[in-house]
């Protein structure tokens, strides 16, 4: 799989998505995320890590909520980059920090976390996402959590549709089903394993463009819109990145297949 699916593909997409500055890229949006950090049982100043942090809006939050110290690290630039911008404006700069660095190379000394989490981040994974779950464990203290919010398909999904999205975003990871999801965590070694899953009518893209409307503002986000159109024409992996969301959230035929999923298992 990681042979033919590039890594510098997929952070070439992000750097695209990136330039657009929505502040969220994950399934379910803002309401997901508050559910994983209840599924996580967040506690005033502990130390957490999230993974594949994009432009930072989660690790802001728990900032601020639980005045946590957050660690965000993501591959691409362009992401950090508004992170670390995210951070500033809201004055965040000594809780919050965020590193341009791989997963699969976490820039951290063995059981540093309380704590580490990601959303919408193995399921775009090219790469090897056990070794990559083992890297994330491993900077996870003894006894600390581990969790996700991640795309999963349901089992009867259509071999058809499978392939027209791999055909489309080679650089992002195969999806995987529930099942496939508990079993990695269960590989990873992580006990106590609490699931929860919503079907396809749970995701929305137009709940996506509500959540971007209250982040942004109307105005941030018609300018967004404006920078989507011009983004769309100019590059082809957005155009086959736009395909991809609307087989999974849009068209009726075929977003049956979808849901989402958290994770939260125990190191
Ligand atoms: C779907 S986005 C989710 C971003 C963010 N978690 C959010 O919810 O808005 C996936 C993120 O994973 C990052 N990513 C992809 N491969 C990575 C890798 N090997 N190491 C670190 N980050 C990676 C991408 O750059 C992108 O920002």
């Amino acid at each position: 799989m990681g042979s033919i699916k590039k890594m510098d593909d997929t952070i070439e997409l992000y750097n695209i998505l990136g330039k657009l500055d929505s502040p969220i890229q994950h399934i379910g949006g803002i309401s997901a995320t508050a559910e994983l950090l209840e599924m996580l049982s967040l506690k005033k100043n502990e130390y957490i890590l999230d993974v594949g942090c994009g432009g930072g809006y989660t690790a802001c939050l728990i900032a601020e909520k639980y005045e946590c110290r957050v660690e965000g690290i993501d591959a691409s630039p362009v992401m950090i980059e508004n992170a670390r911008r995210r951070a500033e404006k809201r004055k965040l700069e000594d809780l919050v920090t965020f590193q341009l660095a791989d997963v699969y190379q976490l820039p951290f000394k063995d059981n540093k976390f309380d704590c580490a989490f990601f959303e919408s981040f193995l399921n775009v994974l090219p790469g090897d996402r056990e070794a990559a779950l083992a890297e994330i464990a491993r900077v996870v203290q003894f006894g600390g959590r581990i969790g996700g919010n991640e795309l999963v398909t349901t089992p009867d999904i259509p071999e058809e549709i499978q392939e027209e999205v791999n055909h489309l975003t080679p650089y992002l990871g195969n999806f995987m089903n529930p099942e496939e999801l508990k079993a990695l965590f269960q590989r990873a070694g992580l006990s106590s394993i609490i699931f929860h899953q919503y079907p396809a009518s749970k995701i929305s893209s137009n709940m996506l463009m509500g959540d971007s409307r209250k982040l942004m503002g109307i105005s941030g986000l018609a300018s967004y819109l404006v920078r989507m159109v011009v983004a769309y024409f100019r590059h082809i992996k957005l155009r086959s990145y736009s395909k991809y969301s609307r087989i999974v959230l849009k068209d009726k035929k075929t977003r049956k297949y979808f849901g989402y999923a958290f994770i939260v298992g125990q190191k």
